[in-house]
């Protein structure tokens, strides 16, 4: 099964033999259904060419933090941004301490400190080198700031050495990439997820709608999906590919997507409203395209079901959550409708910003609560996808 589709894994290799393995990892990674980008050290490209892992990857091989070209294309910031997991195979004990003490001495460890996506270590090198206390006490850092640390293995060493210090096995490697995304532990709940605009007819060409994307709504159906959820994404015209196992049901206008969630209620855990749905649509729609006869003219507008006050009010009632696109104010008018629609969370997102919200790879929202809130950074909205339904599970599991 692949268990990576959808990420984007960022490979970091640092100086050491094992460096030549890197090539079989981004195979690996990628047969797991994985996108991979890579970045070299210095003296990783004393072991393998940049050449080789960009023929693999099928992107260009980021070396140099002070390289302007490189740097116009993809800078050191959207490559933190864009990664899902930054996965460093092999790791050397230098690569180790200047990651334990945070250093930004090249493009590998600055990018380390501006992702917010998760890091993994693969070290590799002499079993010597691998029980001095420094390695030992770096080790200990790294592990206490979350870092992920696959391997070492045991065995014979490149050196002669026999002992611990040599990397991790490709695949084995790219096994336990895919379990850093497993989230889980909504084993067996039903999550019904809207996502994307909705489109109101004026005529038989021409309709009143937004500029949702639908990637939040479809990064939420992935996520939730990885966790174990059973997931049903409702959503509006997008052209996006239907995460994998999640069951898609197309609709067009708000009153579609009004039928479509009330008919799932009655097998539905969870509801997280996504959609950015139409508050509004013709009173009625012209038979035929209609013609530009006066200089101005009217639309007169009528008001949409509220779907998610609909659902909050139904007797099926799921545990219910909303987004507020905002564009001043956020969080007060974010706190106002989820007393209205009477929510159990509300996600507030601030449009006004136009790297995050409608049409953006990228997001940063906060959830709210009757009393509380946590504020979740900018990074992508795969990523944020993830933080929200371990966020939405916790919430979920206390009531
Ligand atoms: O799709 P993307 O390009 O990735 O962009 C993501 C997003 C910006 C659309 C998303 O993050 C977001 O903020 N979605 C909510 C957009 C919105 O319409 O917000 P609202 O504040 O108008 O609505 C509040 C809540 O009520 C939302 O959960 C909405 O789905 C729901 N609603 C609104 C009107 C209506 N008639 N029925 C509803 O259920």
């Amino acid at each position: 099964m692949q268990q990576l589709t959808n990420k984007q894994i960022l490979v970091g290799v640092t100086g050491g033999i094992a460096a030549y393995k890197a090539a079989e990892l981004i195979r690996r990674l990628q047969d797991h259904g994985a996108t991979v980008r890579v970045i070299m050290t210095k003296a990783a490209q004393a072991f393998i060419t940049p050449l080789t892992l960009q023929a693999l990857s099928g992107n260009p091989v980021h070396c140099d933090l002070l390289d302007s070209e490189a740097e116009a294309a993809m800078g050191h910031i959207e490559l933190a941004r864009w990664a899902d997991l930054v996965l460093i195979a092999p790791a050397s004990a230098d690569f180790m301490a200047r990651l334990a003490t945070g250093q930004a001495d090249d493009l590998l460890a600055t990018v380390c400190l501006a992702t917010n996506a998760s890091i993994a270590i693969a070290p590799s090198m002499n079993q010597g080198m691998w029980r001095d206390q420094s390695t030992q006490q770096n080790l200990q850092t790294l592990i206490s700031k979350q870092v992920l640390v696959f391997g070492p293995g045991d065995g014979s060493q490149a050196c002669g050495d026999i002992g611990p210090g040599r990397m991790m096995e490709p695949e084995q490697l790219a096994v336990e990439a895919s379990s850093v995304f497993k989230i889980g532990s909504l084993d067996g709940v039903k999550i019904v997820i809207t996502a994307g605009p909705t489109r109101e007819a004026i005529d038989p060409v021409r309709y009143i709608s937004n500029h949702s994307s639908g990637k939040m709504g479809f990064a939420l159906a992935q996520a939730a999906m990885d966790a174990g959820a059973s997931v049903t994404l409702i959503t509006g015209p997008v052209s996006l590919q239907t995460p994998e196992r999640v069951t898609r049901i197309d609709i067009n206008s708000a009153a579609e997507m009004h039928q479509a969630v009330i008919e799932t209620l009655p097998v539905c855990d969870i509801f997280i409203g996504s959609a950015a749905v139409a508050d509004y649509r013709p009173t009625s729609i012209a038979d035929q395209k209609i013609k530009k006869s006066t200089e101005t003219m009217t639309i007169e507008l009528v008001r949409n079901p509220d779907i998610i006050a609909d659902v909050s009010n139904h007797p099926q009632r799921p545990f219910t959550i909303g987004f507020a696109a905002e564009t001043q104010d956020v969080e007060s008018y974010a706190r106002g409708k989820l007393e209205k629609k009477k929510l159990d969370l509300i996600i507030a997102n601030d449009v006004s910003n136009t790297a995050i919200g409608f049409n953006s790879d990228n997001n940063a929202v906060s959830v709210i609560w009757n009393d509380g809130k946590v504020s979740l950074p900018m990074t992508s909205k795969q990523q944020l996808g993830r933080h929200l339904i371990e966020e939405i599970c916790q919430h979920y599991r206390k009531k």
